[in-house]
C-alpha cells in the first residue's frame, strides 16, 4: 500500500467469508484510456457489511473505480492489477462470466435513477424481469418479492407503485426504486455513485439513511462515492480519499477525520461546517461517532 496512509482498523483482510473479512480486495488497480492514465494503482479493501465512502475531487477517478469494480469501464480502457471478490479475480473476467456477477452479486446505483430504469416499462415489470431472469422465480413470486422490496426501500403503496411507470414518481422515489432494483437479487456489494447529488436536498438524507440501513440490516457491503465529504463524515464506517487516480488516505471515519495524514484530507475536513465535524465525532471522544443517523 505504497500511497496509502494505512491505519489499524481499516479494511481487515483476515479470512474471506467471515463477517469481518474484506468483501473486496483491490490491489495495484490501474486503468488507462488510449494510453492516458486514469487509475494509477488503487489499493483498497472494502470491509464486509460496512459502508466505505470514496471521496475526492472531480476527475480523481471515483466513478471510474466504481465502474471498474462492476466491470463497466469504457471499452477502450486497459485495466491491470487485481480486484478480488469472494476469491474470484474480476480483472480480466470474460464478458460471459460477468453475467453471474454484475446485477446479481455486485450492483450499482447512479446519480440519475432514470439511467437504470426503462421509461416505457412499468416498475413491476422491471423489478420482476430482473428477478425472473437472474433468480428464476415464477411471475407470482417475483411480484410478491418486488412488492416487499418496494416496501423495504420506503416507496409508499408498493402494490400500486408496481403498476406505475417511472415518470409518475419524484426523483427521490425513483432513486428508492432504483435501489430496490439494485438489491433485487441480494447482492453482496452495492456501489452507489453520487446517489443523492441530483436530488432535492430535502430527500437526500432519506436516501442516505436507506443505504445505511441496508448495510446494517442486510449486511450489504456499500461503496458510497461522493464529492461531499460532509455526507461521509456522518455516514460512512470507513473513508477513502482519492486524488489523481490513487487512494491517498484510508481508514475508519473517526481516524480519518480526527487524524488526517494527507494534506488534501485536511483541506476537505477544514471545509466542513462545525456541526458536521461534531456529528462525525471529530470534536468529541472516541466512540461518540458511533451513531449512524
Ligand atoms: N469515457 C471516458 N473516456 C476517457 N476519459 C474518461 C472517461 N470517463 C472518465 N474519463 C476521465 O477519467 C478521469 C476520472 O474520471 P471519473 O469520472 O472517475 O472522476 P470522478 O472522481 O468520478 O469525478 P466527479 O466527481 O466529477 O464525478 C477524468 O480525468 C475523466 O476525464
Ligand atoms: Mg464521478
Amino acid at each position: 500500500m505504497s500511497d496509502v496512509a494505512s491505519r489499524s482498523g481499516a479494511g481487515d483482510s483476515s479470512g474471506r467469508g467471515t463477517p469481518q473479512g474484506a468483501a473486496v480486495t483491490v490491489a495495484g488497480l490501474r486503468l488507462t484510456i488510449d494510453g492516458k492514465p486514469i487509475l494509477n494503482g488503487i489499493d483498497l479493501e472494502l470491509p464486509r457489511g460496512k459502508v466505505t465512502g470514496l471521496a475526492g475531487e472531480s476527475g480523481s477517478g471515483k466513478t471510474m473505480t466504481g465502474m471498474t469494480l462492476i466491470g463497466l469501464q469504457p471499452d477502450n480502457a486497459v485495466v491491470t492489477g487485481s480486484v478480488l471478490f469472494d476469491g474470484r479475480e474480476l480483472v480480466g473476467l470474460p464478458a460471459r462470466e460477468w453475467g453471474s456477477v454484475r446485477g446479481t452479486r455486485i450492483a450499482m446505483v447512479f446519480q440519475d435513477p432514470t439511467a437504470s430504469l426503462h421509461p416505457m416499462l412499468s416498475i413491476g415489470r422491471q423489478l420482476t424481469d430482473h428477478q425472473r431472469h437472474h433468480l428464476g422465480l415464477p411471475k407470482r413470486e417475483a411480484l410478491a418479492r418486488a412488492e416487499s422490496l418496494l416496501e423495504r426501500v420506503g416507496v409508499p403503496d408498493p402494490a400500486g407503485a408496481l403498476k406505475k411507470y417511472p415518470h409518475e414518481f419524484s426523483g427521490g422515489q425513483l432513486q428508492r426504486i432504483a435501489i430496490a432494483s439494485a438489491i433485487a437479487c441480494d447482492p453482496e456489494l452495492l456501489i452507489a455513485d453520487e446517489p443523492t447529488t441530483a436530488l432535492d436536498v430535502t430527500v437526500q438524507a432519506g436516501i442516505l439513511a436507506l443505504l445505511r440501513s441496508l448495510c446494517d440490516d442486510l449486511g450489504l457491503t456499500v461503496v458510497l462515492i461522493t464529492h461531499d465529504f460532509g455526507v461521509l463524515s456522518s455516514l460512512a464506517d470507513e473513508i477513502a480519499v482519492m486524488r489523481g487516480g490513487v487512494i491517498v488516505e484510508h481508514g475508519s471515519r473517526y481516524d480519518v477525520i480526527r487524524q488526517p495524514t494527507h494534506p488534501y484530507t485536511r483541506e476537505l475536513i477544514e471545509s466542513l461546517p462545525m456541526h458536521e465535524l461534531a456529528e462525525a465525532g471529530a470534536l468529541g471522544a472516541p466512540g461518540a461517532s458511533e451513531g449512524t443517523e
